[in-house]
């Protein structure tokens, strides 16, 4: 038969535990310098008979992590906010950029170094930019990205890859979306790079949940999915536990899963910064406890943080 395939034993494929063991990554955390958000993801020792949890003080070193939300969101603010982090402790950095263009993007890095007291002489080298925004190639033919990237990886002995977004990989070819991602997911696990990939998600997929995360299933792939959304108040209730007015907007965050670490599941609420910083404050829960305390107070102070 014309491309019928012969069945075969992959004997490669087949290892004890002991062996796999060996080849298993030691468990850490990657700082993100978005703060609040590292001390979302934990591991747990067990001392004196009981189960302690331990903060990560970061993502876990070589996930692959979804950060996904409609537009406006934060996704791009984080995950500059992780390049400019990782380059400042040294640790180079290879930042695909899939729609605005490079140099756009590096205007955006300059404000975010800015903004968090890092010097751009410090970053600049460590930070390389794969713009598959200008090329068009790199957006079309996931073989020539993954070379390219393979490329920029080798020369300069990257630690991490961010996509600013997958999303734009596979555009009007939505289908594609599941065998993409699992594409560069095996890549970034072949090269030992710890990633953070964006996907944009329609106002139409249910907020915060695991649809949101990224639609077309793109979650199940991936190591971790982190899930931002914003909120219009609409009513008293809810101006009281966000103290903020009625009209204004609030942003929320969510750990949609991580399979590598244990992770806050509580919603928080995340706020952008005048200088355009992403800040992790405290869980619902919390801020309706604290609601609950000062439920004597007045609501509606004109937007005042956590
Ligand atoms: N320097 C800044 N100061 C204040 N707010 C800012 C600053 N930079 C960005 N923002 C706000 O943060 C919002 C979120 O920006 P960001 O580009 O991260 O969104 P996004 O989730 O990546 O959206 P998209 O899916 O459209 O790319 C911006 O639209 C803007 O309102
Ligand atoms: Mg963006």
């Amino acid at each position: 038969m014309v491309g019928a395939r012969q069945p075969k034993v992959i004997e490669g494929a087949v290892e004890t535990l002991e062996e796999v063991g060996k080849r298993a990554p030691k468990l850490f955390g990657i700082p993100t310098g978005v703060e609040g958000l590292d001390e979302m993801f934990f591991t747990t020792k067990i001392e004196d008979g009981k189960v302690k949890k331990i903060p990560l003080g970061g993502i876990p070193y070589l996930a692959v992590v979804n950060i996904t939300g409609v537009s406006d969101t934060g996704k791009s603010l984080m995950v500059e906010q992780f390049a400019v982090t990782q380059a400042s402790r040294g640790y180079k950095v290879c930042f695909v950029t899939v729609e605005s263009p490079a140099a756009f993007v590096s205007m955006g890095l300059k404000e975010r170094a800015k903004a968090m007291g890092i010097r751009w002489d410090e970053i600049e080298d460590n930070i390389i930019m794969v713009d598959a925004a200008t090329h068009a190639i790199l957006r079309e033919d996931i073989s020539s990205l993954l070379n390219t990237l393979e490329y920029a990886i080798d020369t300069y002995e990257t630690k991490s890859v961010v996509i600013d977004s997958v999303t734009g990989l596979y555009e009007a070819k939505e289908m594609m979306a599941r065998s993409v991602v699992r594409r560069l997911f095996n890549f970034m696990k072949l090269k030992h790079q710890t990633a953070l990939f964006v996907s944009q998600k329609r106002s139409g997929h249910e907020e915060l949940t695991a649809e949101a995360a990224g639609g077309y299933a793109v979650s199940h792939i991936v190591d971790c999915s982190i899930v931002l959304s914003k909120e219009l108040i609409m009513s008293r209730y809810a101006a009281n536990i966000y103290r903020r007015p009625i009209g204004s907007i609030v942003r929320l965050i969510r750990i949609d899963g991580c399979r590598m670490c244990g992770h806050d599941t509580k919603t928080h609420i995340f706020e952008i910064t005048e200088t355009g910083l992403v800040r992790v404050g405290p869980s619902l829960d919390e801020l309706l406890k604290e609601a609950q305390k000062q439920s004597t107070l007045k609501f509606g102070g004109g937007g005042e943080s956590w």
